[in-house]
């Protein structure tokens, strides 16, 4: 089963199998994505906006030390952290 992730700001739909990283998948796809900290949850700066699919029962220990509850409410993830599982609209 394949999933589908809209990059809304680079107008890109992009099919692909579930369980890998939203920043993997990114990069894989030439959709630019900073990841200072190399992808170890440990920087911020991969921070996106799921505006669909985002599922906060997968929240990890480093988006909560990484993002505030009002963020996270917001539908803000770690790209780096966030393993890609069902039909998504990002804002990058
Ligand atoms: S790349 Fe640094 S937190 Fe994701």
């Amino acid at each position: 089963m394949v999933v589908k992730i809209h990059f809304k700001k680079s107008n890109k739909v992009i099919e692909v199998f579930p369980g890998n990283t939203l920043l993997h998948i990114a990069k894989e796809n030439d959709i630019f994505m900073p990841s200072p900290c190399g992808g170890n949850a440990r920087c911020g700066g991969c921070r996106v906006k799921i505006f669909e699919g985002n599922d906060l029962e997968d929240i990890s220990a480093e988006e909560y030390l990484k993002l505030s509850d009002e963020k996270i409410q917001e539908g803000y993830r770690l790209a780096c952290s966030y393993i890609v599982k069902e039909d998504i609209v990002v804002d990058r």
